[in-house]
């Protein structure tokens, strides 16, 4: 008979065969970062994950670094947001200001990737400039929703993307699917002698509940609709795909698979079918469901060990599914989870 679990009967013999395995040095850490001074606030629905202010950011990834994460990402807070997301491109922008203090102080030994978006600047909420944006033009038709004008968004994404680059970003993330948005920052960047700086497309991004928290933490509630008309649409793969081949011959240096667990059959087959890294974005509503989870099993004084578990387990998952880099808000605890 052949016995299939001869290589399961102890931990050394599992490590021996195991395929898949977290790696450090492929995780990326997720900030919020604010406006102020000495500020570290807990966000509720997100337990473990704060909004700092940029002193407090400094502190916050030098205990990341200490661990061995190299490698963030940042979303801003602006102190005013408008239609037209002004506060997303100036050059003492909250993100601009973060970028410029991280770099000078951790140089070449920190990846900083900046979240290129106006949902968080904008005082809709939406990823880019309204086509029907006066709340005016929406009080009988409270089913109307969003649509985006496309081109114009890119030229403020494209302002957004480069203010960032001259803050000093290694790697700029445009998340609004606007199409197009990989090229415009590209041709933009290399205009401008940022030939260096390298793009990671949001490139599936999918119209997701998974990304509550998410909003809650950045302020960035919709005011009215919600993402359908330009994120994807979870009951398709054959376009995710095509998202992902058009930000490639934009220019993408690597690409996304966005959220990541119910998406595993995405990341496996943009694996399947293309060379460039491949990210996945382990969302806020993700973690959030673990963190609940385990911290309503205190009475059971395992709650920790309940999370480490839980987050390991799918963590591992996205990564045997085919992702070379995982952004997560665990990543500093998968750090000391795996030294420890
Ligand atoms: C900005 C952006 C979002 C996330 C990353 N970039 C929010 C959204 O599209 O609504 C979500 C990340 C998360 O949920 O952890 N467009
Ligand atoms: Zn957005």
């Amino acid at each position: 008979m052949r016995r299939l679990k001869r290589l399961r009967k102890n931990a050394a013999l599992r490590d021996l065969v195991a395929q898949a395995n977290l790696k450090v040095s492929h995780l990326v850490m997720p900030y919020f970062v604010r406006e102020g001074k000495q500020l570290k606030q807990p966000i509720q629905s997100m337990p473990g994950i704060f909004r700092f202010s940029g002193d407090r950011l400094l502190k916050d990834v030098e205990e990341a670094k200490r661990v061995g994460i190299n490698s963030i990402i940042l979303f801003g807070i602006p102190k005013n947001k408008d239609e037209k997301a002004v506060s997303a491109y100036q050059e003492d922008g909250v993100i601009q200001k973060a970028v410029a203090l991280l770099k000078k102080n951790f140089g070449d030994e920190l990846v900083v990737i900046t979240d290129v978006c106006l949902c968080e600047y904008t005082s809709h909420g939406h990823c880019g400039i309204l086509k029907n944006c006066r709340p005016s033009s929406i009080v009988h038709r409270p089913s109307l929703n969003a649509i985006p004008d496309n081109d114009a968004t890119l030229k403020v994404l494209v302002k957004i993307a480069l203010s960032h680059a001259r803050a000093g970003a290694d790697i700029v993330a445009p998340s609004s699917m606007m199409d197009g948005q990989v090229g415009a920052i590209r041709k933009a960047l290399d205009e401008k002698g940022f030939m260096e700086t390298a793009i990671m497309g949001y490139s599936a991004k999918f119209a997701s509940g998974f990304y509550g928290p998410f909003r809650e933490a950045a302020g960035s509630m919709m005011k009215f609709g919600d993402r359908k008309s330009y994120q994807m649409d979870y009951r398709n793969s054959d376009e995710a795909l095509r998202e992902i081949e058009a930000d490639i011959q934009e220019g993408a240096d690597i690409v996304m698979v966005k959220p990541a667990l119910s998406y595993l059959d995405i990341i496996a087959k943009a694996k399947e079918k293309f060379s460039v890294p491949l990210a996945a974005f382990n969302v806020s509503g993700e973690y959030a469901m673990v963190k609940s989870y385990s911290q309503s099993q205190v009475t059971s004084h395992k709650s920790q060990d309940i999370e480490r578990d839980l987050a390991l387990e799918i963590l591992t998952s996205i990564k045997r599914a085919g992702a070379d880099i995982i952004i997560t808000y665990w990543a500093k605890d998968v750090a000391k989870w795996l030294t420890s």
